[in-house]
């Protein structure tokens, strides 16, 4: 067992308290999904990765991935990239849009990113992985930390090498997803092996992969032995996982589901934080996605999900999404 409450930690002049993570993912953590979560117990965001030359290219969709809320702290702004001098810049970019904390992303197991030897791919070269988290850790005066996962594949494992090169070269707070990028989301993520890096350093280390509720959340720790817990998958649709898993760690009893009503108004401001933040159009296709989980498991949900998603009229998607939300029995039990 571990001893609930699970202590934070700080990080540079910042509290991670309570040590729960909101896992960063493209495509969904965008600022309207961050600040739908930002509810349910979580000491750190993170936003989704930012390659780093997609923001020398200026874009205003990059723009648009680092916004982030006033209160919104602490946060990280996540980067990617392998060439020193543009993840150096995009480093610069990311304190100057308003982020805590710079993490470097080499997790990523994603073709197009490995293919720029960015993401996971940097795990199969160390002398790389020292370089640039040193380039990054020399230039700006935030906090570093690193997400990664255990290596490249099976045989060439080199997680604790790898935790250990972070901890020398500067990274303060390092997340490890238990999985090697050939298992790309398979299999199980590996908790011994995040306790493999733990062990190996005296930074903190967040484990993650696999995390669905609070007795998982609870076992990884125990497993592992880390700091901190980071959610990834089980929030979509679901943002409420997050106080099952925060009451877990503080040694709380758990939460009550939320009501039909609850959940409706959830994913109402969800929607209007999309169209908000994104324009109706765009906000029209992400709705689908996001409504589409947020029926998971919960009545007639397949034949409301067929309906939906061949909706494009934002209104109309609106009301079919109010009516049936506002519809379910507050009996019903979220997805497992
Ligand atoms: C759709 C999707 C997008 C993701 N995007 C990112 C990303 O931008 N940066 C990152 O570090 N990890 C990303 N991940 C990985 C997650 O942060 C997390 O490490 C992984 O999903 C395992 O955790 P889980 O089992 O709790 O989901 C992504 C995962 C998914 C499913």
């Amino acid at each position: 067992m571990i001893q609930a409450p699970l202590p934070g930690f700080s990080l540079g002049s910042h509290r991670i308290d309570p040590p729960l993570v909101l896992a960063p993912m493209a495509g969904i953590t965008d600022l309207p999904f961050r600040r739908i979560c930002r509810r349910y117990g979580i000491g750190l965001t993170v936003t989704e990765m930012i390659a780093s030359r997609a923001v020398e290219q200026g874009r205003e969709r990059t723009e648009r991935m680092a916004e982030l809320d006033d209160d919104e702290s602490p946060v990280s702004i996540q980067i990617a990239g392998s060439d020193s001098k543009f993840v150096v810049e995009a480093a610069h970019w990311a304190v100057s849009r308003g982020a805590d904390f710079v993490d470097i992303n080499m997790g990523c197991p994603v073709k197009k990113i490995c293919k720029q030897v960015a993401g996971s791919a940097m795990l199969k070269d160390e002398v790389l992985v020292a370089r640039v988290i040193r380039a990054v850790v020399e230039a700006v005066d935030i906090p570093v930390t690193l997400k990664i996962r255990t290596g490249w594949d099976e045989p060439s494992k080199n997680v604790e090498r790898i935790a250990k090169i972070a901890e020398d070269n500067g990274i303060q707070m390092l997340t490890v997803h238990g999985r090697t990028r050939s298992q790309m989301f398979n299999g199980h993520a590996n908790w011994e092996d995040i306790g493999r890096a733990k062990a190996a350093v005296s930074i903190p280390v967040i484990g993650n992969g696999d995390v669905v509720d609070g007795e998982s959340a609870l076992e990884m720790l125990r497993v592992s032995g880390c700091d901190g817990v980071m959610v990834g998958r089980a929030v979509q649709g679901n943002p409420w996982v997050l106080q099952e898993v925060h009451a877990a760690i503080m040694g709380l009893p758990k939460p009550a589901a939320p009501t039909a009503e609850e959940r409706w108004t959830v994913v109402e401001e969800h929607m209007q934080h999309l169209a908000e933040h994104h324009g109706v159009r765009f906000a029209s296709k992400m709705a689908r996605k996001h409504v589409g989980w947020y029926s998971k498991g919960l009545r007639d949900s397949a034949e409301f999900r067929g309906h939906f998603q061949r909706l494009d009229d934002w209104e109309q998607q609106l009301d079919v999404a109010r009516d049936y939300f506002l519809a379910l029995d507050d009996a019903l039990p979220l997805a497992a």
